[in-house]
């Protein structure tokens, strides 16, 4: 972590949100997918996302200032990030992930972090993913993004992982099945259940039918916090499961695993989680900070309280390693076999 020494790095921080706002208008407009066509004027580029030509420069110099364009002789051309992260139908696009759930859902609920800090969110406000995923569209646009986000974290996981031997997964908090789905492909002698909120439930049957693992994945409609969930799992996942609860209910999550693994089960958390001094990395920092502005229970799990409960709980081997870089890390240990 660098310490700041002057105000301009102070600035960053206080309009970095107009930077955000910079990208998203550009998502919502299609323009990094107009430019993977061939660079494009300011005229031109305002006729193809149908923006007045003036404004078209204006949104194109922000994105350029941000590094996301490039200008050349008054065209502007996406830059390499831009190219392989931001435009529609690209390998690693993740623009959706951004427009909708980051933009449409997170920015405007950001707004209530200083109620929820200060413990006095008003009645009407969202309080929880549960009062939030009670709205079928509201469950529909985040977990279609999550779903779309997670596929790639969840090769990664399958390949890091050994889950040869397992026969069951229970996926708690799973969405809508883009680890239970990718962990079932890579290995095919296992089944998954997941758990999660009937509206997430609903779609997640689509993603699940939709990968011809209808046979293989099921679902259990509930709050995980409160439902039982099958016993007898060969391994768990709770992915982005912590963010989203109240901090004290982390330690009966990990004895809840522990009970419903069989001996030599493997235990997986993956979640925004800090370092153990509190430095950071930034992004989980502030994604924790996030979460407490519609969840303010939620608490800034850091690696070594990670690792503790479930060396507490009974769990071998345990290892906390970084999972998305600067962003998550990935817990694992074992129920003695
Ligand atoms: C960020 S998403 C992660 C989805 C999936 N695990 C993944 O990593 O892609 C968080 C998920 O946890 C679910 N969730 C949060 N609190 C829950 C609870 N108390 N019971 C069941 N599901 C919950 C949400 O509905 C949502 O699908």
């Amino acid at each position: 972590m660098t310490l700041l020494t002057t105000a301009e790095e102070i600035s960053d921080i206080a309009f970095g949100f107009m930077g955000s706002k910079a990208l998203f208008a550009a998502l919502h407009f299609g323009v990094f997918t107009h430019l993977a066509e061939r660079p494009m004027t300011a005229e031109e580029l305002g006729q193809a996302a149908g923006l007045p030509a003036e404004r078209a420069r204006t949104l194109l110099t922000a994105v350029a200032s941000l590094g996301l364009v490039s200008v050349e002789d008054g065209r502007f051309a996406n830059a390499p990030a831009a190219e392989a992260f931001l435009v529609k139908g690209a390998k690693y696009d993740f623009g959706d992930y951004l427009r909708l759930q980051v933009d449409r859902q997170m920015y405007g609920l950001l707004d209530q972090i200083e109620p929820a800090l200060a413990n006095r969110l008003p009645e009407d406000a969202t309080g929880s993913y549960a009062e939030w995923f009670s709205d079928p569209e509201q469950a529909r646009i985040y977990s279609e993004s999550q779903h779309a986000g997670s596929l790639g974290p969840a090769r990664g996981l399958a390949k890091s992982v050994d889950l040869a031997g397992a026969r069951t997964l229970l996926d708690v908090g799973g969405g809508t099945g883009a680890y239970a789905i990718t962990l079932c492909k890579a290995n095919p002698d296992l089944a998954a259940t997941v758990v999660d909120f009937p509206n997430v439930a609903a779609l997640g049957r689509e993603y699940v039918a939709e990968a011809g693992l209808a046979d293989r994945v099921s679902y259990v409609d509930g709050n995980a916090l409160e439902t039982d969930w099958p016993a007898g799992q060969d391994s768990v996942l709770m992915s982005y499961l912590f963010s989203g609860v109240p901090g004290e209910e982390h330690d009966r999550l990990v004895r809840r695993a522990y009970d419903t693994l069989t001996p030599g089960g493997l235990y997986m958390v993956h979640d925004f989680v800090v370092d153990a001094d509190r430095t950071g990395p930034k992004l989980a920092a502030l994604w924790q900070l996030q979460h407490t502005a519609f969840t303010p229970t939620a608490r800034s799990l850091d690696e070594a309280t990670l690792a503790d409960m479930m060396t507490g709980a009974g769990f071998e081997g345990v290892e906390v390693r970084e999972m998305i870089p600067g962003l998550t890390m990935l817990a694992t240990g074992r129920k003695p076999g």
